[in-house]
């Protein structure tokens, strides 16, 4: 029997961890690159789906900072694909209510990208269906650094009492300040780690890891993650008997 999607258990934060690009070409004998493009077009199947399911935040992993220590040509054509990707898409993502934010160090990409980060953003801002976080030169240990940062900034100017520094506090310092922490992480490929993504805003996301390398990762797949997320119970360190 074919189970359906509870409409009333839709989680409203999806992170995706899109690994097993290299993978994919490998096995077909392409260049590694055919398959960063064929990754472009799951990227947009999941955008799609998740914007039709009702979920307000969708956070794709994109281009981690260790990522600027591949081969030049790959790093180069990843930058090519990007460019492209945001010209092409914003239209859509436009007439499709969905606002485009990078997040990450911006500042680690060309002055070109950066001023084409910022258009995207202005131009889909009003998007009011769902958020769109491209996690670009993202790491989760610069996240957190960088709010330290932040916030000795702020203490120096007008002296912050320690016991102000609660857990929401922190979280406005991050680059996903404002939204919510993901409900459900899902990686491709089959590999069980993290990999430095949103390493504080995971704390209690629910993690789904499938075989299925990214480029053939498609609408069914994505669904079939979400119908796994809805068989969870989150418990949040209580007992079942209290969460029930
Ligand atoms: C991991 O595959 C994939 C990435 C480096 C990031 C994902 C990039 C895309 C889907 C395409 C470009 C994105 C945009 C927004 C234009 P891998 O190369 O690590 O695969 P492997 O582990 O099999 O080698």
């Amino acid at each position: 029997m074919k189970k359906t999607i509870d409409t009333n258990n839709i989680p409203e934060h999806v992170a995706v961890i899109m690994d097993g690009n290299g993978r994919w070409a490998k096995k077909k004998l392409f260049n590694r690159i055919r398959g960063h493009q064929e990754g472009v077009k799951s990227i947009r199947s999941v955008v799609e789906t998740a914007r039709d399911l009702g979920i307000k935040v969708l956070s794709l992993y994109a281009f981690s900072k260790e990522n600027w220590n591949r081969p030049k040509r790959e790093v180069e054509s990843l930058m090519k694909l990007l460019k492209k990707y945001l010209v092409n898409e914003t239209p859509d993502m436009k007439k499709n209510n969905i606002e485009v934010r990078v997040i990450g160090a911006k500042e680690d990409f060309s002055d070109e990208l950066r001023e084409l980060f910022e258009k995207t953003n202005l131009e889909t801002k009003d998007g009011a269906k769902m958020i769109l976080n491209l996690c670009l030169s993202y790491s989760g240990r610069f996240d957190i650094l960088n709010a330290v940062k932040t916030i000795l900034r702020e203490s120096n100017n007008n002296r912050i009492d320690p016991d102000e520094i609660t857990e929401q506090f922190f979280s406005d310092h991050l680059y996903t300040r404002g939204v919510k922490d993901p409900d459900l992480l899902i990686r491709t490929s089959g590999e069980m780690r993290i990999s430095n993504f949103l390493l504080w805003q995971l704390a209690y996301s629910e993690i789904y890891v499938t075989k299925t390398l990214w480029p053939d990762f498609r609408k069914d797949d994505f669904i079939e993650a979400i119908l796994d997320y809805q068989t969870r119970e989150r418990r949040y360190g209580l007992t079942s008997e209290q969460v029930q």
